[in-house]
């Protein structure tokens, strides 16, 4: 078929790039599934695709899309459907992180699909977090083995049931529950969740060390609610050492329209540069692949 393959840039991702008219929904499933597992993060560009074909794309590759229940952030539901989110509700940098590991719950797999390119900046930002693990000093990563993550959060009524999409505390003890989520109910029904976590993981084939977690933009963005399990602080001088890592060897990726992105959310870690402009629109889905990896 009449594409070309290539690195997306140096050391990270493939990138499938039509040269010539190929439609998408026809490109060799097996070929991109073993790049996928070889890679961890795909970009498929110069497509003629649209929102419906997106949907019908991912379809062929992904299961179990689901909905944002229990997300950190606001996202808008696209064309009514629970499973294709806007990931737009505001502009500001988010540093990278894999999606949802303030859960245990987390989507294996992500999808990113431009809808609409920025005016500028506003790049989606990636990096392979077994680089990341090998980038970290042994003093860090020691600390790392030896206290994991904790995510306290208050949240009143109103925020959980909006948050977790019930208003039902029956349900939300099932799902805290299922994700390993400490859970306190107080007199008014405004809750404490606490989840403890690790900031390095096994790949999932065994072999490699993989640092992936929402570590950064937690620090970033509420500071407070993220220590070690033993109430400890995360010292600053490891915060700005992980931090001066990510800038190193992030891959920015500058959308063109109809650009998707194809993410395992278990080695892959995103985020984004700020942007001012109102026309940057990039949709996610977030599923399992339809295949073993
Ligand atoms: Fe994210």
């Amino acid at each position: 078929m009449n594409t070309k393959i290539q690195p997306i840039s140096d050391g990270i991702g493939q990138e499938i790039i039509n040269l010539d008219n190929v439609n998408i929904l026809e490109l060799d499933k097996e070929q991109i599934v073993s790049l996928f597992k070889s890679d961890g993060i795909l970009l498929f560009r110069r497509f003629d695709v649209d929102t419906d074909t997106f949907k019908e794309f991912t379809n062929l590759l992904s299961i179990d899309f689901r909905n944002y229940a229990g997300g950190a952030f606001s996202r808008r539901v696209i064309n009514g459907d629970q499973t294709l989110l806007s990931v737009n509700d505001f502009k500001s940098e988010i540093k990278l992180h894999g999606e949802m590991y303030y859960q245990q719950n987390i989507p294996l797999m992500l999808w990113f699909f431009c809808a609409n390119t920025p005016l500028a900046d506003g790049e989606t930002t990636v990096c392979d977090g077994r680089q990341f693990f090998n980038e970290i000093s042994s003093s860090t990563k020691e600390l790392f083995n030896k206290k994991k993550l904790k995510f306290t959060v208050s949240i009143s009524k109103e925020e959980w049931q909006k948050k977790y999409q019930t208003d039902n505390l029956n349900t939300l003890k099932e799902i805290c529950q299922k994700n390993n989520t400490h859970l306190i109910v107080n007199d008014d029904q405004s809750i404490l969740i606490e989840y403890i976590c690790p900031a390095i993981i096994p790949s999932r084939c065994g072999k490699y060390q993989v640092f992936i977690n929402s570590l950064l933009p937690t620090k970033q963005l509420s500071s407070k609610i993220l220590k070690f399990e033993d109430n400890s602080e995360i010292p600053e001088e490891v915060v700005f050492e992980l931090n001066e890592i990510a800038e190193k060897i992030t891959t920015e990726i500058s959308w063109q329209k109809g650009d998707i992105l194809m993410i395992d959310n278990t080695r892959i870690l995103h985020g984004r540069r700020a942007f001012a402009d109102d026309q940057r629109d990039i949709y996610i889905r977030l599923c399992s692949p339809a295949f073993s990896f």
